[in-house]
C-alpha cells in the first residue's frame, strides 16, 4: 500500500493592526514620501495589510495559526511528530522559529526546523514535509508559513513598503492511504539573488550592509510570470492531470497582476483564483497557507477540491504543489 500525505486542517493568524492604503498614505506623508490609494490598487491590487505590534514575533503568529490548524484537524499537539516553519523573518538568528513554536505549543522532542525560501517558503516546506511523511520518517506534521515583513521595510522607499504585510498560515499534514499531495516541483536560480534581497548581515555584534528589503520590481515581475506557468504545467504533468482539473489556483499573493497573468496562461477564470492580496498585501511565506485558510473558512475551498499552490520569490526561488484537498 502506498503511503501519501494529506492536509487535514488549516489555520491562520493576522495581527490586529490593519493599515489601509489611506493609512499608508498618511504614514509615508509624515516622512515626506508620496503615494496614493490609486497607484497602489492599480499596480498591485493591494488595499490593506496588517502589521504586528512591537514585541510580537513570527513565532507568535505561527503558534496561533498552528493552534487553529490543529483544532480544525481535530488533533492535539502531542500527536505531531514534525514541525516546519517557512520564514524569512525568524525571531532570532538562531535557534529556529520552529523550535520556539514547538515550545510555545507545549511540545518537546519532535524534529523542528525552518525553511528559508522567501515567498516560496511554504511550497518548499510542504514538499519537504510530504517527502518525510511518504518516506515514513514522520506521520503528522505542522507546516507553517509565518512572517513579520513590516520589520524589513524601508518606509522611505515607496516602491517596496506599500507591498508587504505580516501574518501566518498553517496546515496539518498527515500520512494517508490516499493522496493528498499529488505532485511537487521546486526550483532556485541564485543568479538572481540581487533582484530581491535584504543584504544586511550580523557581524561582531553589529548589522553590516543594508538590513531592509531591496527589490527590482520589474525584473521580479518578468521572472515570476514565466516560472509560475512552467511550475504549474510540471506538477500537472507529473500528476497526470490538466488545467481543467484545477478547482482553485492559490498562488503566492504578491501582486494581482502576476496572479491574473498566471490564471490567463493556465486558462483559468479569476473566479477560480483565491485572492487575499487585496486585504493582506504580500505576506511572503505566509501568503499561501493564509489564503488557503481564508478560502476554507469562507466556504470556497471544499474537501475533494483540487488545488494548485504556487510560490515564487527571492533567491530566485519558485515551485508548485498540486493537492487533492
Ligand atoms: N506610490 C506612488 N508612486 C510610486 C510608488 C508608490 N508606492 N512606487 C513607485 N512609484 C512610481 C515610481 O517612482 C515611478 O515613477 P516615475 O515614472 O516618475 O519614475 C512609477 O511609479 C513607476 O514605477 P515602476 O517601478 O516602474 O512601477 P511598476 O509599474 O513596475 O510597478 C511594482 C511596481 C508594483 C513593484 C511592479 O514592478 C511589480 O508588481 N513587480 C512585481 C514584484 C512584486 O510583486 N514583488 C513582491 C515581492 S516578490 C514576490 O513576492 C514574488
Amino acid at each position: 500500500m502506498n503511503r501519501h500525505s494529506r492536509i487535514t486542517g488549516t489555520g491562520s493568524s493576522l495581527p490586529p493592526r490593519r493599515l489601509t492604503n489611506a493609512d499608508m498614505v498618511e504614514l509615508l506623508a509624515a516622512r515626506g514620501v508620496e503615494t496614493s490609494d490609486d497607484w497602489i490598487v492599480e499596480r498591485t491590487g493591494i488595499r490593506a495589510r496588517h502589521f504586528v505590534a512591537d514585541g510580537v514575533f513570527s513565532s507568535d503568529l505561527a503558534t496561533e495559526a498552528a493552534r487553529r490548524a490543529l483544532e480544525a484537524a481535530g488533533t492535539d499537539p502531542a500527536s505531531i511528530d514534525l514541525i516546519i516553519v517557512a520564514t524569512s523573518t525568524p525571531d532570532m538568528v538562531f535557534p529556529s522559529t520552529a523550535a520556539i513554536v514547538q515550545h510555545k505549543l507545549g511540545m518537546a522532542g519532535c524534529p523542528a526546523f525552518d525553511v528559508q525560501a522567501v515567498c516560496s517558503g511554504f511550497v518548499y516546506a510542504l514538499t519537504v514535509a510530504d517527502a518525510m511523511i511518504r518516506s515514513g520518517s514522520a506521520s503528522k506534521a505542522l507546516v507553517i508559513g509565518s512572517e513579520v515583513f513590516s520589520r524589513l521595510l524601508d518606509f522611505n522607499d515607496r516602491t517596496t513598503c506599500v507591498l508587504f504585510g505580516d501574518g501566518a498560515g498553517a496546515v496539518v499534514l498527515e500520512a494517508s492511504d490516499t493522496p493528498g499531495i499529488l505532485a511537487t516541483d521546486l526550483h532556485a536560480d541564485g543568479r538572481h539573488v540581487g533582484i530581491l534581497c535584504v543584504p544586511g548581515h550580523v557581524n561582531g555584534g553589529q548589522i553590516l550592509g543594508d538590513p531592509v528589503l531591496k527589490m527590482d520590481g520589474q525584473a521580479v515581475f518578468k521572472l515570476a510570470v514565466g516560472v509560475l506557468e512552467e511550475a504549474a504545467r510540471t506538477v500537472l504533468a507529473k500528476a497526470g492531470r490538466t488545467e481543467a482539473d484545477i478547482d482553485w489556483l492559490i498562488p503566492h499573493q504578491a501582486n494581482i497582476r502576476i496572479m491574473q497573468s498566471t490564471a490567463r496562461k493556465l486558462k483559468l477564470p479569476m473566479d477560480k483564483v483565491v485572492v487575499t492580496v487585496d486585504q493582506h498585501g504580500n505576506t511572503s511565506a505566509a501568503s499561501i497557507p493564509l489564503a488557503l485558510d481564508h478560502a476554507v473558512r469562507a466556504g470556497q475551498v471544499k474537501s475533494g477540491d483540487t488545488l494548485m499552490l504556487e510560490g515564487v520569490g527571492g533567491g530566485f526561488t519558485w515551485g508548485a504543489v498540486l493537492v487533492d484537498f
